[in-house]
């Protein structure tokens, strides 16, 4: 049956930056469709999505620590492995953004972002790809991308820069993983109502402009990015390989 196809019962996850927003969203979507999560997030109070992952009746833990930190990336693959005997599934989600005109853009804000929305996508995706080549079984990676991925946005040139290159990086592993049963996709969300665009939605020319540009008429919340992650992470997408799913409310299509 076609919805079993859709099932993660089974399967052990790990989402990146799920402490809240997004992630949150995606971890639970993941854990309701049957997989155990593992969660993280940069502070240590970031719990909650595991505990709802936990009364939803999948094993899950919490490990916090700072994405630009190189020490971060093995220690949550093996936390995986330790907790739930393997990683099958993982999602970097995790992200962060700084605004500031280009010209003055600090050099540290690039650095950091950098770290945090680029380097970590790809060391985190080698060692659970390694994990998964190793082992010799089918495995799904998911890369929470952006309609930045595609446009260069306003005061965010490391933001744009960065996300640019998890759309690319997202083809560069499926090129390579594709053939081994790893499927390497992304999903680029819109102009989601979360705390990264707290900023933008306080402001009220940017957050008029920003609304009256999208066809379906509001901001999207974190649970519309649920189904697309779960059929992404899922048997149901395993002829999807490299492919950047806009979730955007029409955004890129105006
Ligand atoms: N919201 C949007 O409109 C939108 C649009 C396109 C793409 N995205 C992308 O979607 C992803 C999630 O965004 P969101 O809107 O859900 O953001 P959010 O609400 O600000 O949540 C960000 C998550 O990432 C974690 N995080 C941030 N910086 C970190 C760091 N340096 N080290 C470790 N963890 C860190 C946070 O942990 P703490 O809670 O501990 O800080 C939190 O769990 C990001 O990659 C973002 O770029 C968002």
């Amino acid at each position: 049956m076609i919805l079993e196809a859709f099932q993660l019962k089974g399967k052990n996850a790990l989402v990146t930056g799920s402490s809240r927003g997004l992630g949150a969203a995606i971890a639970i979507a993941l854990a309701q469709a049957g997989a155990n999560v593992g969660c993280h997030g940069r502070s240590a109070d970031g719990k909650a999505t595991s505990e709802t992952i936990r009364r939803v009746g999948r094993k899950s833990f919490y490990l916090a620590g700072d994405m630009s930190d190189p020490k971060l990336y093995p220690a949550l693959i093996a936390r995986t492995v330790e907790e739930f005997g393997s990683i099958d599934i993982l999602v970097n989600n995790a992200g962060t953004i700084r605004r500031a005109p280009a010209a003055e853009y600090p050099q540290d804000c690039w650095d950091e972002l950098i770290a945090v929305n680029l380097t970590s996508v790809f060391r985190l995706s080698q060692l659970a790809g390694q994990d998964m080549l190793n082992r010799g079984t089918k495995g799904k990676i998911l890369n929470i991308a952006s309609v930045l991925s595609f446009q260069g946005g306003i005061l965010v040139p490391a933001y744009a820069a960065a996300k640019g290159g998890v759309a690319q990086l997202t083809k560069a592993l499926a090129n390579e993983w594709a053939s081994k049963g790893i499927n390497v996709n992304a999903i680029a969300p819109g102009y989601m109502a979360t705390d990264n665009t707290t900023a933008l939605r306080q402001d009220p020319q940017r957050s008029r402009q920003i609304l009256e540009r999208i066809p379906a008429g509001r901001w999207g919340r974190p649970d519309d990015i649920a189904g697309a992650a779960v059929f992404l992470c899922s048997s149901a997408s395993d002829y999807v390989h490299g492919h950047v799913m806009v979730v955007d409310g029409g955004w890129l299509g105006r």
